[in-house]
């Protein structure tokens, strides 16, 4: 090559940009991706338990087909630092994909999920949306992924939950909106007279909570039902009704007479425990924000002032937030639905 092609070629300083951009965007997306998917498939999670050949991979994957597009996309995992290969078998190469691989990183690895399958393309689709007036609906996200990514923030709603739960009596609690079912059986186990109504909007999600209090062997206490809280109905009113990470499935407008309707569903002092990303906080729930923002059914993440207004304005009274995450804007919102005064009188029948 001619030294003068090279001057010509940097001269616009387009290779410096690009190659500036490959190491600081290209590569990491790439590798974010091929992780994404190795979970999704399983790949990581059969490396784990030992090296592998092209062959052991492709019927652990069902794959039927042409072997060598395998190998081919396995190879740029190796190029990536993320696998190791050595005699045809494939092994775990970096840090990050041993500790994704493992069960007890589940959370992180789903929201990682979270971020390349709905983060990216509401940031690289936004404009195009404005344009053609589209938004997001409920059937562009995964109920399983986002319940499983959900959990990231699990033991800071437990102890939200501890500060509100009564326990040694009976409690009848409703969760709305309940992911896996995880926080159900959290309170399940702090309190023995707890029985519970747990329900969530998705068919899919529903039916993998109800299999999980089955598996935990909590049917004759919870019972799990796909139902809109907007539809539903108590006669005999709950103790508390717990709303993890969900109003922003609500748009902002909606939110007042969303609260006043779950207020309804309490008995006259019964609580309200609801925990929410707010404005401000993150860049990951930022950008989850914007995605509600995109879609036909949610809002934007909440203001945590203007969010306790509502609550007041739906009728909760002693309503107090409380930060949850140091540095973070997770918080939570806790209102009891108003007593009857001890002198009220009854009246006339
Ligand atoms: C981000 S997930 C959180 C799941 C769980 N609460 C957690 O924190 O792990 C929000 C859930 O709220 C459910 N949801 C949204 N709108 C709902 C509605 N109107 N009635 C009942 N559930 C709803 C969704 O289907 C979704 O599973």
């Amino acid at each position: 090559m001619k030294f003068s092609t090279l001057t010509k070629a940097n001269a616009a300083g387009s290779i410096p940009l690009l190659l500036s951009l490959a190491r600081s965007f290209v590569t990491p997306l790439y590798r974010a991706n091929f992780l994404v998917a190795a979970l999704d498939k399983g790949v990581l999670q059969q490396l784990s338990v030992g090296p592998r050949d092209v062959d052991t991979l492709a019927d652990a994957l069902g794959i039927t087909g042409d072997r060598q597009l395998l190998r081919a996309w396995l190879d740029l995992g190796v190029r990536f630092g993320e696998l190791k290969v050595s005699n045809g078998r494939y092994r775990l190469g970096s840090r990050r994909a041993k500790a994704l691989a493992r069960p007890r990183n589940d959370s992180v690895a789903a929201a990682l999920e979270e971020v390349v399958r709905f983060h990216v393309p509401v940031l690289l689709n936004a404009p195009a949306m404005m344009q053609s007036g589209t938004r997001l609906s409920m059937s562009d996200q995964d109920g399983s992924i986002i319940a499983r990514s959900s959990r990231i923030v699990e033991p800071f709603l437990e102890e939200a939950a501890e500060r509100v739960l009564p326990r040694n009596v009976p409690v009848r609690l409703l969760e709305i909106g309940c992911g896996s079912g995880v926080y159900v059986r959290h309170a399940a186990s702090l309190n023995p007279q707890l029985t519970a109504l747990a329900i969530d909007y998705q068919a899919d999600v529903a039916g993998v909570a109800a299999a999980n209090v089955a598996d935990w062997g909590l049917a004759q206490r919870v019972e799990v039902r796909q139902a809109d809280v907007r539809e539903l109905t108590s006669v005999e009113g709950f103790d508390l009704i717990t709303m993890h990470n969900n109003i922003y499935y609500f748009d902002k407008q909606e939110r007042t007479d969303l609260l006043e309707h779950v207020r309804s569903l309490l008995k006259p002092g019964g609580q309200l425990l609801l925990t929410t990303a707010c404005k401000g906080g993150n860049l990951s729930t930022e950008v989850l924000g914007l995605w509600f923002e995109f879609a036909d059914f949610g809002g934007p993440l909440p203001d945590s002032g203007e969010l306790a207004a509502q609550m007041q304005d739906a009728g909760f009274v002693e309503v107090e937030v409380r930060r949850l995450i140091p540095g973070e804007q997770f918080c939570s919102f806790v209102g009891s639905s108003p007593s009857p005064h001890p002198d009220a009188q009854e009246p006339p029948s």
